[in-house]
């Protein structure tokens, strides 16, 4: 049966072809077109094709932009006694089930020419396990570590979830309890042509593509985990994505500077290694913290720099943040001027002809929408943001070779098991970059960062040869 209302909504919207080849369609092929449909806001899109498809729109503002403060690291000139505060603060949340674990794992992992979702791409030297089994294992040892296991929330896309959720299944969920791991899917959006009319990409289908991890805020809302949230007494949500399994998915210190300043979004800065690293970059604008992204800092401020050398915009975002869930509710409910900003993509769209043949574009010929969760950060009260160092937090996998990929990922965390056994006593052969020439591996459930490795070290009698091929598990 027809919903006609769904398809006079899209006629005097001016989006009527959506429905070109609904007469023959199968039943079937019918509901399931209007169910995308519905899925659609209509005067969402209408803003903005209004908005974001003039060529004034495309241009970022970046009037009166400086660089934003940071909380430094203690050997960086920070504070050492508030670290220390942060620190207990961290873990008395912790011990108290306040905190728990979120990923972002919507994304198409195009780059990486991978398929299938990205957090089972296998990314540890020896063990080869993948990027979700690192994080449960993180995140597990640290629910023992501090007697109360944490619930783990992961973002799936409407591509990935049911794999995502079967590779748990099948893997037991990595010794977790099921009942806390939660999968809930982002949403969508269509595509446009650059005249805003949507792009189909079958006769029955709309080119629909993930909203961005900026959707996880509605998400979070949607599929009833902020409600879930609230009934276990949890109120700090440690956000990180997908790929990258350096991060240290529970800091106690990161916990508790976000708590103690009364912070509704926190987040990580590393000092950018060079000009022209791809990262966002944390700045202030009009009195608001805001990320700007490398591709819309022109490359002149990216690499000016200060009196002492150093560059001006230094502070590198590697989208690791807290968020309050109440902040994530307020985000996710919007309202009079409450919302995360769309950003235009424009992207090579596959679609279909007047005739309904299938179109392999060569160059882009539409755009994606999309928001960026760090957007959230200029409406949240009190931001902060602290240094980490990069090799206890960042090395992601994005690209098959080169820069940030498996090969420079598994180096990284070769040289942090060189370093953690070092700084224990270990005799340990590197070379100048800290990389031993073997592979050595440590399973997170023996340590997950520099504490609880020291911890489960000085444990063990006798001390094994470090020699290619240990495993401490
Ligand atoms: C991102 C950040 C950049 C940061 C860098 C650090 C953006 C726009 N930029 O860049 O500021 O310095 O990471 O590594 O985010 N995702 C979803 N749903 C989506 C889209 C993405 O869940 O619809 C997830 C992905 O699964 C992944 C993460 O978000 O976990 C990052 O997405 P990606 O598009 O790869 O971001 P980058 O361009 O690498």
């Amino acid at each position: 049966m027809a919903n006609p209302s769904i398809i006079e909504a899209f006629e005097r919207a001016g989006q009527g072809h959506v429905f070109a080849f609904y007469s023959k369609l199968d039943a079937a092929a019918q509901q399931r077109l209007l169910a995308e449909a519905a899925e659609i806001d209509l005067a969402e899109i209408d803003r903005l094709n209004r908005t974001l498809l003039s060529k004034a729109a495309a241009s970022v503002n970046l009037d009166g932009l400086v660089p934003a403060p940071y909380e430094k690291l203690p050997d960086k000139g920070g504070n050492a006694a508030e670290w220390a505060k942060a620190k207990a603060a961290g873990e008395a949340a912790l011990r108290a089930g306040r905190v728990a674990a979120f990923t972002v794992a919507g994304g198409q992992g195009t780059r990486l020419g991978y398929d299938g979702p990205k957090g089972t791409f296998p990314v540890t030297p020896l063990k080869k396990k993948t990027l979700f089994q690192v994080f449960a294992e993180k995140i597990l040892a640290a629910g023992r570590r501090y007697g109360k296991p944490l619930h783990w929330f992961i973002m799936t896309s409407h591509a990935n979830h049911a794999a995502t959720e079967t590779f748990f299944r099948e893997n037991r969920y990595f010794g977790m309890d099921s009942g806390r791991v939660h999968f809930f899917r982002q949403g969508r959006m269509p595509a446009v042509d650059f005249n805003g009319k949507i792009l189909l990409e079958t006769p029955g289908s709309i080119a629909m593509s993930p909203d961005g991890h900026g959707g996880s805020l509605r998400a979070l809302s949607r599929s009833g985990s902020l409600d879930l949230m609230k009934r276990e007494g949890i109120d700090t949500l440690s956000y990180f994505q997908v790929d990258n399994p350096l991060v240290r998915c529970i800091d106690p210190s990161f916990v508790g500077y976000h708590l103690l300043r009364k912070s509704e979004m926190s987040s990580k800065m590393i000092p950018k290694a060079y000009p022209e690293e791809r990262v966002g970059h944390f700045c202030v604008q009009n009195g608001k913290l805001v990320v700007v992204e490398y591709s819309d800092l022109p490359m002149e401020l990216q690499r000016q720099t200060d009196a002492s050398g150093q560059l001006r915009f230094l502070a590198g975002s590697i989208a690791i943040h807290i968020l309050d869930t109440e902040f994530v509710r307020r985000m996710a409910e919007g309202g009079e001027g409450v919302s995360l900003p769309f950003h235009r993509a424009d992207k090579k769209i596959a679609t279909i002809d007047a005739s309904g043949k299938a179109v392999k574009p060569e160059k882009p010929n539409g755009v994606k929408f999309e928001m960026f969760v760090f957007d959230a950060l200029p409406f949240s009260q009190h931001p902060l943001v602290i240094e980490t160092r990069r090799e206890d937090d960042f090395s992601p996998v994005k690209n098959a070779e080169g820069v940030d990929s498996p090969k420079t990922c598994r180096d990284d965390q070769l040289r942090q098991f060189a370093r953690w056994l070092k700084t224990n006593g270990a005799v340990v052969q590197t070379d100048k970059t800290g990389l031993p020439p073997f592979a050595v591996e440590v399973s997170p459930l023996f340590g997950y960062d520099e504490d609880s490795f020291a911890d489960s070290w000085a444990g063990l009698s006798p001390k094994p040869r470090v020699e290619d091929g240990l495993y401490l598990g």
